[in-house]
């Protein structure tokens, strides 16, 4: 059986504030393979990592990321709302984390936050982002919105892909070829060892989320899974080796 990769979802953000640098390097130092963070677009068109469309929760600033220019965003305080500790932690833009990745040889998973709120040519950009660092072979996308997915494929082949789902899906890895994504990545429960083995059978990884029981890794780690998702990265490297 195959170690599945360990992603640190939004960072180690079980241990520090999520999608910051700090639940990034965080992440490295518990020996994940990668990490997991989201991305938006500001108003002047800057790619902020972020998980929801507003900053109120993980910041001490409040309103759409999309009504704000990127020095605003930066001057949020993103690390206090977590613990003390974090206070002065910023919202990273997308070209900070692609370094860190590039620095630390990491592997990437980039959520593309393209719904409710959708943005203009995040996809371009994104792909833009990747191939200024020589990153595309890092990266892998994913999305809840299936049609950003395609937009990608479209723009640069090479840059692999992943379906995001919640639901139980019939035969996930027909519809994944369908749009000539790469991977799955469901709901863990929503999968068990047929669907995993069927996937890897047809060349498409099952990256499951958000695995963080110990108990579930071990049941993800023994269905096969090519990676986990997880927000304590810790406990995954424990399980995988
Ligand atoms: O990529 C898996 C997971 O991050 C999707 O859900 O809401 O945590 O971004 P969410
Ligand atoms: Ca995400």
């Amino acid at each position: 059986m195959v170690k599945p990769l360990i992603y640190a979802h939004r960072g180690a953000s079980h241990y520090a504030p999520e999608n910051t640098i700090a639940s990034f390097k965080k992440a490295v130092e518990m020996g994940a393979d990668g990490i997991e963070i989201d991305v938006h677009k500001s108003k002047d068109g800057y790619l902020m990592v972020c998980h929801d469309e507003k900053v109120d929760r993980t910041t001490n600033g409040s309103g759409y990321i999309k009504d704000k220019d990127m020095k605003e965003l930066k001057s949020l305080d993103a690390g206090s709302w977590f613990s003390k500790y974090f206070e002065g932690e910023r919202i990273p833009l997308l070209e900070e984390v692609l370094d860190l990745v590039k620095m630390e040889n990491l592997l990437l998973n980039i959520e593309l936050k393209n719904g409710p709120i959708f943005y203009e040519n995040l996809e371009m950009d994104v792909v833009n982002a990747i191939k200024s660092f020589g990153l595309e072979d890092n990266v892998i996308i994913s999305s809840f919105n299936h049609y950003s997915l395609l937009g990608i494929k479209k723009i640069e082949p090479r840059i692999k892909t992943g379906i995001l789902y919640i639901a139980g899906m019939v035969s996930p890895w027909k519809y994944a070829k369908t749009i000539g994504a790469d991977a799955i990545h469901p709901l863990y429960v929503t999968i068990n060892k047929e669907v995993t083995k069927e996937c890897i059978r047809n060349d498409i990884m099952v990256n499951p989320f958000t695995v963080d029981r110990e108990n579930d890794m071990i049941l993800m780690r023994n269905i096969g899974v090519t990676g986990i998702i997880t927000n304590c990265p810790d406990i995954g490297r424990k399980v995988v080796d």
